[in-house]
């Protein structure tokens, strides 16, 4: 095979293997470009689905050692074998990166293991090692290389005692004290692992919100029942220090509204504070990509850069950080480099927080509505009278619809319960539609699911609930 290519995708996360697989099947000649020596990105490696096998694993720790007793499933000697769960996780995720380089192979895309270096605007330098490098020329070229933890000023994370998720994800014992930096989406579902297999948690948490952005109500009945779990939260604290000493870390906080200084010991610390866009060394400037303020890469709507035939999706550019949204983006990309019309709708991308109960939301929230002015109506029903929700003693969290007051138009759904993570591709499919949600009220939902607790929001919308 020559090196010579219609597309290369620099980058083979989520976005951008998905894109190759995209463009190989569109016909064009496609080569992915990646330095981790493994496909599948941070969402495969180090993030979503490491994250998700602790998640299960952890939550059936608790089940078993809390729960079932009380069920009638009477357990004695419920031990915890770290090692076991962490090589249970590494080996999924191996079969999983396999799977993708598999793909790549079905679809005859060429894999290049090094990291990818543009020299011109048709040309890239692979460095698999730093004394081998390859030279390969594409007529188009897809950025699709991610984005890297942000700390905070003057903190550095060592992955061994203050870590950032990829560190949280490999502890070999329990931490007793865990502080977790940011209570956002990497900080509540890894707090919550560590929570249930045994760590006293404490979220230090700048705003006076967990999960800003998110619809205000439903962030704050997840902060209850996570506190209810036993998390603890230090909302308005602006971490400002961080000192080892031996074991233990000090960490030294102010309160953002009076002032005041505190500082608590802990055994690790997660700093969860965001992302940032990975774009080092990539030599964007000398080939006249541009980014802006924030370090992201300037796209189009077609999520053309700067340069006309290099392209940008994912974590790189703007938008929320969410392997779905690089996916989606990574398809578009291939259909329009192959003249096609390759489009992604950003109000309708689902967002889910995988602690237990999950959090899933989709469109707008109360607060964005108010700002646009866009008058609404919101139908509510809680799984607390939800028949299924009840016999599994998931009774925690509801749904929440909001409808355009005018036209009916389903404009965001947010739920906060059991199983939610999966029944908002219900209410993203109804969106993309253009739902009413007198569509959603008339569509028979099977009896006993969690979905009904969607229809029964939807008819409350029109306030005729049948079980509320
Ligand atoms: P995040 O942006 O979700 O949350 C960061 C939190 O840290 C915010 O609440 C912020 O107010 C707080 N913060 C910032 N500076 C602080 C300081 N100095 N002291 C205290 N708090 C401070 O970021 P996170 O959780 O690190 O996640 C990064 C990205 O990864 C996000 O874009 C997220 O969407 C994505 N992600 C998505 C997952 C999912 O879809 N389930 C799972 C994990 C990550």
């Amino acid at each position: 095979m020559d090196n010579n290519f219609d597309l290369i995708v620099i980058g083979g996360g989520p976005g951008g293997y998905v894109c190759a697989i995209r463009a190989a099947q569109l016909g064009l000649k496609t080569a992915c470009i990646e330095s981790r020596g493994a496909l599948g990105g941070t969402c495969l490696n180090v993030g979503c689905i490491p994250s998700k096998s602790l998640l299960n694993l952890s939550e059936n720790y608790q089940k078993a050692k809390k729960d079932f007793n009380q069920q009638g499933i009477e357990i004695d000697g419920i031990k915890l074998n770290i090692e076991k769960m962490m090589s249970n996780k590494n080996k999924s995720i191996q079969v999983l990166t396999k799977g993708v380089e598999f793909l790549f192979k079905k679809n005859k895309v060429k894999y290049f293991k090094g990291k990818g270096v543009l020299f011109s605007k048709n040309d890239v330098v692979v460095y698999e090692t730093e004394n081998k490098r390859s030279n390969v020329k594409a007529k188009n070229i897809v950025i699709a290389t991610g984005s890297e933890p942000t700390s905070i000023p003057g903190i550095k994370i060592d992955e061994k005692q203050i870590v950032s998720s990829t560190g949280a994800l490999s502890f070999d014992k329990v931490p007793k004290k865990l502080a977790v930096i940011g209570g956002g989406y990497i900080g509540l579902e890894m707090g919550s692992v560590w929570s249930r297999l045994g760590s006293e948690v404490t979220v230090l948490e700048y705003l006076d919100q967990i999960t800003p952005g998110m619809d205000r109500e439903v962030s704050n009945e997840f902060q209850k029942i996570l506190m209810k779990q036993g998390i603890k939260f230090q909302m308005g604290s602006k971490v400002e220090d961080l000192s080892q000493k031996g074991n233990l870390v000090s960490i030294k906080f102010t309160n953002v509204k009076n002032s005041k200084k505190e500082t608590i010991e802990v055994d690790k610390v997660l700093v969860s504070v965001g992302r940032k866009p990975y774009t080092e060394g990539l030599n964007l400037t000398k080939v006249g990509v541009k980014k802006d303020s924030k370090g992201r890469i300037e796209v189009n709507n077609k999520l053309q850069t700067s340069v006309n035939n290099i392209y940008a999706i994912g974590d790189v550019i703007k938008g929320p950080m969410l392997a779905h949204k690089a996916e989606e983006e990574g398809i578009a990309a291939a259909e329009i480099i192959a003249g096609q019309a390759g489009h992604v709708n950003y109000d309708v991308i689902p967002g889910v927080v995988y602690t237990s109960p999950e959090v899933a939301t989709v469109g707008k929230t109360e607060e964005q509505l108010k700002e646009l002015n866009i008058n609404y109506k919101v139908g509510k029903f809680p799984f607390l009278a939800n028949s299924r929700a009840k016999v599994n003693n998931e009774t925690d969290g509801f749904v929440k619809i909001l409808a355009n007051s005018k036209t009916d138009k389903v404009l965001g759904v947010h739920i906060i319960g059991p199983h939610c993570g999966d029944m908002i591709a219900e209410m993203a499919l109804a969106m993309e539609f253009g739902a009413s949600s007198e569509d959603i009220a008339r569509t028979c939902h099977a009896h006993p699911t969690h979905t009904e607790a969607i229809k029964e929001a939807a008819l409350a919308v029109d306030k005729r609930p049948i079980h509320f």
